[in-house]
């Protein structure tokens, strides 16, 4: 139902825009609606096509690979190839594509937003130069360390210096956090409660656990605090903050268990305070891109902060070069305004803070529903049922992430994080109230989600 009344809502501002632009000719051609393309497939890449469909600035939403969860409001491509972006930038030139979004930090890294960008065609993501922030822990650090940011102390050690890195160690204050430097899906981060645990880790990462991702590690000191994620869009010199969320990356419940992609999220999240914003603001997002303009490759995307947050004071745990997950679709349930027009003003380089009406209204609490087993050996193939159900409840959106669609129609499970649902609320409470209350009725053999998502932001009182 939802979708039909934005939908509907969309095609009338389409025309009228149309209309519009015609009347006022060529000068007018940036508020012409754009033909976007989507690159990703999972839950976030689903929330970033349901905000791009609502926005009156979007005309054809294409989605590559994208989700079954994704039919009706993108047309889903798959004849591309995320390994030849020739393939890419041809579909863009025949579709007339105005704006290409890259979801997922593997493409970035490898340089598609270059290759796309190199075509004449605006893309909102980072130059694989510029994604280095996510995928060397070690470069990121370093830049942090150069220009003053707040992050936790700590030293950079090659497989070749493991003696030293055991050595160091030694010295160092207990927990002590050991990650390899590498993109290791969100696994490279061991934090050592004892020395024996921190030689342990040592030998592990070098050891090839992660393969190269951990041929140099980086030792870093713990932070205490609560952990926030915030995400500024950015053209590179400016940037828009949006609502700030907090993730819940541990398996079970009350953070127990293992670190995973991400349990479910929600937002706005009170810890983070307007003041928090503020300085998060002033003493991270804009030292950090006045860096990276100054070191030869401005971050053109969204710019992922992790924090920790102690007593009002934020510091960096750390960057990624996109989006996150399950983050985003919280945040972007929240979001108030034209996203189509935010992402493209961010990339064409001319960051329109305008098309963002408020960060948030109300309260998003996405709760992912996740394969039994996972992050560790799970089944999948399992058919979902319920869908339709949960689809015609008010306040909950359902995000697929790990989903497939077979001939017969029917949706089966295909990943580890298989589907997000977010309720919405005027309050946390009733967003958390609305998620739980929509999953009841979405059954697949050995489901498996958290009970607790946005339990923290309840009675936050004394950040
Ligand atoms: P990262 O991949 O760097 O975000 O680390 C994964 C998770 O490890 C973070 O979300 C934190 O929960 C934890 N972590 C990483 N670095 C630190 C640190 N210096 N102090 C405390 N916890 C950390
Ligand atoms: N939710 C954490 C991430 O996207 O990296």
């Amino acid at each position: 139902m939802a979708n039909i009344t934005v939908r509907n809502m969309r095609s009338f501002s389409v025309f009228t825009k149309f209309t519009f632009c015609k009347l006022y000719s060529v000068t007018q051609t940036t508020n012409n609606p754009m033909n976007i393309l989507l690159i990703g497939s999972g839950g976030r890449e689903h929330a970033l096509a349901y905000g791009l469909h609502a926005s009156p600035s979007t005309n054809n939403l294409y989605a590559f690979p994208g989700n079954p969860g994704m039919r009706g409001i993108t047309t889903i491509v798959d004849s591309l190839s995320l390994n030849d972006s020739a393939t890419i930038t041809a579909f863009c030139h025949h579709n007339s594509i105005d704006l290409v979004i890259v979801g997922p930090e593997a493409p970035l890294v490898k340089g598609l937003a270059d290759d796309v960008r190199k075509n004449g065609i605006a893309v909102f993501g980072p130059s694989a130069k510029a994604a280095r922030i996510e995928s060397s822990k070690g470069f990121s650090k370093d830049l942090m360390k150069k220009y003053g940011i707040p992050t936790a102390g700590y030293e950079r050690f090659t497989q070749e210096q493991s003696h030293e890195a055991h050595a160091y160690v030694n010295d160092r204050a207990l927990p002590i956090v050991i990650k390899a430097d590498g993109l290791a899906a969100g696994k490279g981060v061991i934090i050592a409660e004892t020395h024996h645990e921190a030689h342990e880790a040592i030998d592990e990462i070098f050891s090839g656990l992660f393969a190269d991702a951990g041929s140099s590690i980086v030792i870093e000191d713990f932070l205490k605090g609560e952990e926030a994620s915030v995400f500024a869009i950015t053209d590179g010199n400016s940037a828009v903050l949006l609502a700030p969320a907090q993730d819940h990356k541990r398996a079970k419940d009350g953070d127990l268990g293992k670190n995973t992609g991400g349990m479910g999220a929600y937002a706005p999240a009170p810890i983070v305070t307007e003041a928090v914003m503020q300085r998060v603001q002033d003493e991270i997002v804009e030292p950090m891109l006045k860096a990276m303009r100054e070191e030869g490759y401005p971050f053109v995307g969204c710019l992922f902060v992790g924090l920790m947050i102690e007593n009002g004071r934020p510091s960096v745990v750390e960057f990624n070069c996109r989006f996150g997950d399950p983050e985003t679709q919280a945040v972007l349930s929240v979001f108030q305004g034209d996203l189509a027009k935010l992402l493209n003003s961010a990339a064409i380089g001319a960051l329109d803070a305008s098309a963002m009406e408020s960060r948030a209204k109300g309260f998003a609490c996405n709760v992912v529903m996740a394969s039994g087993g996972y992050p560790d050996a799970y089944e999948t193939g399992h058919t979902i049922i319920g869908l339709g159900k949960v689809s015609e409840i008010q306040n909950v959106r359902v995000f697929h992430a790990g989903t497939k669609a077979l001939s017969d129609g029917s949706i089966v499970t295909a990943g580890g994080r298989v589907l997000g649902i977010c309720g919405l609320g005027e309050t946390l409470a009733e967003a958390i109230d609305n998620a739980y209350n929509g999953l009841i009725d979405i059954h697949y053999p050995h489901r498996y989600y958290r009970t607790d998502i946005g339990k923290k932001g309840l009675n936050v009182t004394n950040p």
